[in-house]
């Protein structure tokens, strides 16, 4: 018989997600299906490319919300289909064959798909075989705007007619929206599809859920990381610790019938106050040296900063999803340029100012910070257990609407790089110092050796 005292263990505060939070079960309940949407949303437009970077003639393959899409420009006008051959599965574009203008083949049996509707239209070896003209691969509509190629990322069974117009997922548009959305601190921020918007920009590919980084995007909470920035320093803007709500509608919704579908932030009115002061850890702003901007999403997630980094510049972003674990983070800024000159000026304060301080020194931070967070949610549980506070209304308001007006989940990814995390050709390729990514591994042509 042991007669030791029992151990009587102290009782102890726990500390468990507090009651206060923001998103308790019942407003989670009410963006179930973005919790859902690990691999994104489908049926909306998405950047695929930059016009440039698919000239004449060429092919390239990419993936979007876990659909393999191949994109080819043909007399100027771009094709996209599934790049995933109907016969067995290969990718065309890892080793693009094509004999004519209308189609492209399959390089393993010869399997020809139609570019304008993906209608198998013959085998190289076996013209008379009876699958010829019955089935073939789906096709993608496809737009250019500004200079960027974006993709309709469609189910196989959404029908053609249903498309919407690009600008319904595109950011609302100045000066038609300025009565609603006044901003007297900023000229009309340029849209993509104003004529002469030049969009100059880059694309990467970021290690974490599309979701995260969304809602990176447009985090009023956040200023701390960007607080020591290069661009913040050299051009003498001093930031508040923070922003926060102050007003019974420190957002807004737009929901048009025939528009795109986000919300609107009212920053730099009276509907959010900067914060100045934490006396708890002594830090003081003395004087803001204000850079007034506006951040605004919309489906499928992208971001508007209006009158960033300067005037007459509107910065975007989206954050496509390629699987569950990946996205594509585009960062482009579009300027309204009227002559050859204006645009040669953008582009070289782009090249030496914009692209290295802020679309990478800023950004930057935000990559990693998105990085940082993806293991506390990769498994699904961190929706559960993260703490949201009052500066997250943001990202609550942006899930619920999401939830609302989304046009599809994204099933996950099928036969696709990453549908399966362990796959000996993944762990082949990361061995070799390739991160897993957006664009396809072209084959080698091992007869040139
Ligand atoms: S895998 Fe494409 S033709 Fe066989
Ligand atoms: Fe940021």
């Amino acid at each position: 018989m042991n007669e030791a005292a029992p151990i009587r263990r102290r009782s102890t505060v726990r500390m468990n997600t507090s009651d206060k939070r923001l998103n308790d079960s019942a407003s989670q309940s009410q963006y179930q299906p973005y919790k859902d949407a690990a691999w994104g949303f489908v049926n909306h437009w998405y950047p695929a490319l930059f016009s440039e970077e698919l000239p004449e003639d060429k092919v390239e393959g990419i993936q979007i919300c876990g659909i393999p899409i191949v994109l080819r420009r043909v007399d100027g006008k771009i094709y996209a289909l599934k790049d995933q051959c109907l016969h067995r599965g290969v990718r065309l574009s890892a080793k693009p064959t094509c004999f004519n203008k209308s189609s492209i083949t399959c390089w393993y049996h010869g399997f020809t798909f139609d570019l304008a509707d993906g209608l198998l239209s013959t085998i190289v070896a076996n013209p008379d075989d009876p699958l010829v003209g019955t089935t073939g691969i789906t096709s993608y509509p496809v737009e250019e705007a500004g200079g960027m190629i974006f993709v309709f990322v469609r189910e196989d069974d959404y029908p053609l007619d249903d498309v919407p117009p690009l600008s319904q997922d595109l950011p609302i548009r100045f000066p038609e929206n300025n009565a609603r959305f006044p901003h007297p601190l900023w000229p009309d921020a340029p849209s993509l599809l104003d004529e002469g918007a030049v969009a100059l920009g880059l694309h990467r590919t970021g290690q974490s859920n599309w979701r995260i980084a969304c809602e990176n995007g447009f985090d009023n909470a956040h200023i701390l990381i960007h607080k020591d920035n290069t661009i913040v320093h050299a051009l003498n803007w001093v930031l508040p610790l923070g922003i926060l709500p102050n007003h019974e509608e420190p957002i807004t919704l737009t929901e048009d019938e025939d528009g795109p579908k986000g919300l609107m932030q009212w920053l730099f009115t009276d509907r959010w106050k900067p914060v100045m002061e934490n006396p708890a850890l002594g830090l003081k702003i003395d004087a803001l040296n204000g850079r007034f901007y506006r951040t605004s999403v919309v489906l499928p997630g992208c971001l508007m900063v209006e009158n960033w980094p300067e005037e007459h510049i509107v910065q975007y972003e989206w954050y496509v999803p390629i699987t569950d674990d990946l996205y594509e983070y585009w960062e482009v800024m579009v300027r309204v340029c009227k002559t050859d000159q204006e645009k040669a000026a953008f582009k070289h304060r782009f090249d030496h100012v914009f692209m290295p301080l802020c679309l990478r020194g800023f950004n930057d931070c935000d990559l990693y910070a998105r990085e940082a967070m993806e293991e506390f949610y990769a498994d699904g549980t961190g929706w559960d257990n993260e703490q949201l506070a009052a500066t997250d209304v943001s990202a609550i308001t942006w899930r619920k609407v999401a939830s609302r007006w989304n046009r599809g989940i994204a099933k996950p990814g099928k036969g696709v790089p990453g549908a399966t995390k362990t796959s000996s050709i993944r762990l082949r390729r990361l061995a070799e110092g390739k991160a897993p990514g957006y664009f396809v591994e072209k084959i080698e042509d091992v007869n040139t050796y």
